[in-house]
């Protein structure tokens, strides 16, 4: 049997083991909107019987990717069953708009693969509307003078925070591509100069020379000048957050996709570059590249992310170099497929060793976009995934 002959082996079989588990996992979740799970069932940020802040429960950034999940099964098997429990979760998310207060940059995570994927998948006015709402809110946290779109909410001094008015994360760069959908489907321009000047903006000030990314960067929200930088969910300042690594090499792939502008591409590819030679040989992801050795956690969605980002280089590279980005990628998800996942009935999740961050109180568990985006990178192996950035 060739190399190629084995991949193919085990991915239809990872393919065939989620669409089995899909089946009743979406079932018995479907009035919930999960974000991990306790004792293997799938919490829910949506329910109104737990006490939540205004930018966690209903509002939080991960509620998106349950949706996401729904949507590529439906597009994978066209069955409408998906369709209805997809849409249960988006018929929860209209309470965001009217709360406000709790939504953030994280608008593009939460209705690209929500009311968005809808309206591409089933033409759903409904999911069009929705969508160019939450690109206008996107739109509106965009500071003209440091040319970034911020981050996170709160008012100075509000409740001894710390002031984050002028914070940008790599993570947007999965949030901006909200923006171009939205010029795409109005030919107003005005939301994808947006996305461009912010992504020019992360470009200059996150990646670091040796293709590594930073987590936060601070600017002077009155001047635009770059103040300092935090190490955000990673091990610490001038540290290497995997997941941010990842965010960066599949968010700069995406305005690439969106704009065609190279330099998008180029920045991918370096930051390509520096996790490629940074994955260890078993090909399972740290939370942080620059951890110590103890205490050692792995974080499975950097992984899954970091796979996505690479196959979509290597569907934009040149002939002699696809294989470059492909293979790592095919390494990472074969090894969370033989080491970290179950498939069982055990358990409502596929991965089992994601990390939110470093220096929280708990680590390895399952996180639904781990999931959703070992479900986007194993469908796309094999073509079957819908693009829905
Ligand atoms: N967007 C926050 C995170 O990656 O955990």
């Amino acid at each position: 049997m060739s190399v190629d002959e084995r991949t193919v082996t085990w991915v239809n079989e990872a393919e065939k083991r989620i669409a089995e588990k899909m089946e009743w996992l979406s079932e018995k979740s479907k009035n919930k909107i999960p974000y991990t799970t306790i004792h293997g069932v799938h919490d829910d940020k949506s329910s109104k019987t737990q006490e939540f802040s205004l930018d966690d429960g209903i509002n939080w950034w991960t509620n998106g990717f349950w949706g996401g999940m729904l949507w590529q099964m439906y597009h994978k098997t066209g069955n409408e069953r998906y369709v209805d429990i997809a849409r249960i979760s988006e018929e929860k998310l209209k309470q965001c708009f009217t709360d406000f207060y709790g939504l953030h940059h994280d608008a593009g995570f939460m209705f690209l693969l929500t009311y968005v994927a809808d309206y591409k998948l089933t033409g759903n006015a409904e999911g069009r509307r929705f969508g160019l709402h939450a690109a206008n809110l996107l739109a509106g946290r965009f500071n003209p003078v440091g040319k970034f779109i911020r981050a996170w909410n709160g008012e100075p001094g509000e409740g001894g925070a710390q002031d984050n008015r002028g914070w940008a994360i790599i993570d947007s760069m999965l949030n901006i591509p909200l923006l171009y959908w939205a010029s795409e489907e109005t030919k107003d321009p005005r939301f994808k100069h947006i996305a461009m000047m912010h992504a020019d903006t992360l470009m200059e000030y996150f990646v670091r020379k040796d293709g590594s990314v930073r987590h936060i960067v601070q600017f002077n929200p009155e001047t635009g000048e770059m103040e300092r930088d935090y190490g955000g969910q990673g091990y610490g300042q001038g540290s290497s957050w995997t997941r941010g690594q990842a965010w960066g090499l599949y968010g700069f792939m995406m305005s690439y996709i969106h704009t065609g502008e190279d330099r998008y591409l180029d920045t991918a590819k370096r930051i390509a570059h520096y996790f490629i030679a940074n994955i260890p040989e078993d090909g399972l992801i740290p939370v942080d590249f620059r951890q110590p050795e103890e205490p050692f956690w792995y974080d499975d969605t950097a992984a899954a992310v970091a796979a996505c980002g690479l196959l979509a280089v290597a569907d934009a590279a040149g002939e002699f170099e696809k294989e470059i980005y492909h293979r790592p990628a095919v390494k990472m998800l074969k090894a969370l497929y033989e080491n970290h996942c179950d498939f069982s009935k055990d358990s409502d999740c596929f991965l089992q060793k994601c990390t939110a961050a470093y220096h929280d109180k708990s680590h390895e568990f399952s996180i639904i976009y781990g999931d959703y985006y070992f479900i986007e990178a194993i469908f796309k192996l094999n073509g079957t995934s819908v693009y829905l950035w």
